[in-house]
């Protein structure tokens, strides 16, 4: 079965049943993730492979329904109806075919974070940048050829909309399998809020988040988030601090498997370290493409980034899989043996292995050719408080000039970031190889990647071939920072 998203289904499915009623919520011991609900009912449901050429249309519907993720009822913004969206999975160099009807009462629109979308820029769906977005009660049909193979994620690219839940994972099969594994799962990771993200916006914007220190002067400590923390979800589902109760997403494992875990951060605002107690993870991939293997006990994973990693079941009994803010908020799952059915993890504090992932350590599995003379475009990250917002180069998008780049260039970008925040920047359309410091650049065999994170009072330096032609973003994936002006156009012609 080549593409599996689910038809949306009149009667409701144990996920949605799930958030939507305390009362029908599943205990513990018959949770399932979602995504795998999901992609059982999609393939149970899915059409007669399309003839050659003829690509299935799947459909789904943007809309709004109540929703308790954290144990705290809000209004979620959703597709079919889940929260996190159907699960879609595809073999590289498919067509996928994505019939979106908009039922909400503003425009929306689909980005397909980590699609190359060669020769198709107008279906990357960046309102404004890609085409307009699509109106109320509208629909568009999104299609394009499937690639890079990986982790890829989908979201609204409409204003802070992707905050409020419109997200879901994107896997595209590799044509040839680059790493052995039993079975995989999906952990789609993000920091939650309870109010909508235009409300929390619209604070930010009037200077009014009560945690305003000039992230331009701090001085001791990095800033970590604009906005306090509140909770996260790992595939939908998570606990407020102090709620003891609301079921938490839990992976069953059995002893002597390998499984390929697909690590996604959704976040709005947060970037996550991510671990899981006493197990350590193997570093396959990033960002879709394969990199040289690297084992560690945990990661840090900045907003949009992917990670696919390689677990080996060792153990028994309970564990927690941690993904934490950078000052220590964590958002909670469970990994679980068949020897300990139903079990909670031990109570016990975070405690960090002794391997973090390092940017050093993060190279293709070849040797790379690169260009000798790139074009080199300087990049200084920058923003303020009063006005709240963010840029680069002092320009503030939509108040900002297109990089014109001709087709074929070869450009590397020289990000430096003297603000107090670290900003994971995103490049619609390519990946790019992570060239890292500069003085200390590696020239022989640089991962590719599509999101990389500039560090506060840090730099980074990127290469990447201008070969598809389009209007494509370029931006932070931090969507207050992207709301307000840190984001820019790129013209390959
Ligand atoms: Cu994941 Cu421009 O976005
Ligand atoms: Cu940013």
């Amino acid at each position: 079965m080549a593409t599996r998203v689910p038809e949306p289904r009149r009667e409701p499915t144990l996920s949605r049943r799930q958030f939507l009623g305390g009362a029908a919520r599943a205990s513990a011991g018959t949770m399932i993730a979602p995504a795998l609900l999901l992609s059982a009912t999609g393939c149970r449901k899915a059409a007669p492979p399309a003839p050659p050429g003829e690509a299935e249309t799947h459909t789904i519907r943007v809309t709004r329904f109540r929703g308790a993720p954290d144990g705290h009822e809000r209004e979620i913004w959703g597709y079919n109806g889940q929260f996190p969206g159907p699960h879609i999975r595809v073999k590289e160099g498919e067509t996928l075919r994505v019939k979106v009807i908009n039922e909400l009462s503003v425009p929306t629109s689909i980005h397909w974070h980590g699609m190359h979308q060669p020769g198709t820029w107008q279906m990357d769906g960046v309102e404004g940048v890609s085409g307009p977005p699509i109106a109320p009660s509208a629909e568009f049909v999104y299609e394009f050829r499937a690639t890079p193979a990986g982790t890829h994620w989908y979201h609204s690219h409409t204003g802070v909309q992707y905050g409020d839940g419109l997200f879901g994972p994107l896997l595209v099969e590799e044509s040839t399998p680059t790493d052995r594994y039993d079975r995989e799962e999906i952990l789609m990771l993000n920091d939650w809020f309870l109010e909508p993200g235009d409300t929390i916006l619209e604070r930010l914007l009037k200077g009014g988040m009560g945690k305003m220190s000039d992230k331009m002067e701090v001085k001791d400590r990095k800033d970590v988030g604009d906005i306090p923390f509140q909770s996260g979800l790992v595939n939908g589902k998570g606990r407020a601090p102090g709620d003891l109760k609301t079921p938490l997403t839990a992976v069953e494992v059995k002893k002597g498997e390998t499984i390929r875990l697909r690590l996604i951060n959704a976040s709005s605002t947060y970037a996550l370290r991510f671990q899981i107690d006493d197990h350590p993870l193997t570093v396959i991939a990033t960002d879709g493409p394969p990199m040289k293997p690297v084992t560690v006990d945990h990661l840090l994973i900045c907003n949009g980034e992917r990670y696919d990693v390689l677990l080996e079941a060792k153990q028994g009994g309970a564990r927690w899989i941690r993904a934490v803010t950078q000052d220590g908020n964590e958002i909670l799952a469970i990994l679980r043996y068949p020897d300990a059915p139903g079990a909670m993890p031990e109570a016990k504090p975070l405690q960090w292995g002794p391997r973090a992932l390092t940017l050093e350590q993060m190279r293709a599995r070849e040797p790379v050719a690169l260009t000798e003379k790139p074009r080199e475009i300087p990049l200084v990250l920058g923003g303020s408080m009063l006005p709240y917002r963010w840029g680069m180069n002092d320009q503030y998008y939509p108040r900002a000039d297109p990089i014109e780049i001709a087709r074929g260039e070869v450009i590397r970008f020289a990000l430096r970031n003297p603000t107090g925040m670290d900003h994971p920047f995103h490049l619609h359309g390519h990946s790019f190889h992570v060239l890292g410091r500069s003085g200390a650049l590696n020239l022989t065999d640089p991962v590719l990647k599509d999101t990389i994170n500039v560090p506060s009072k840090g730099e980074v330096v990127i290469q990447w071939r201008a070969d598809n032609p389009g209007r494509w973003f370029f931006h932070c994936h931090i969507e207050w920072h992207l709301a307000t002006g840190m984001a820019r156009v790129l013209e390959i012609k």
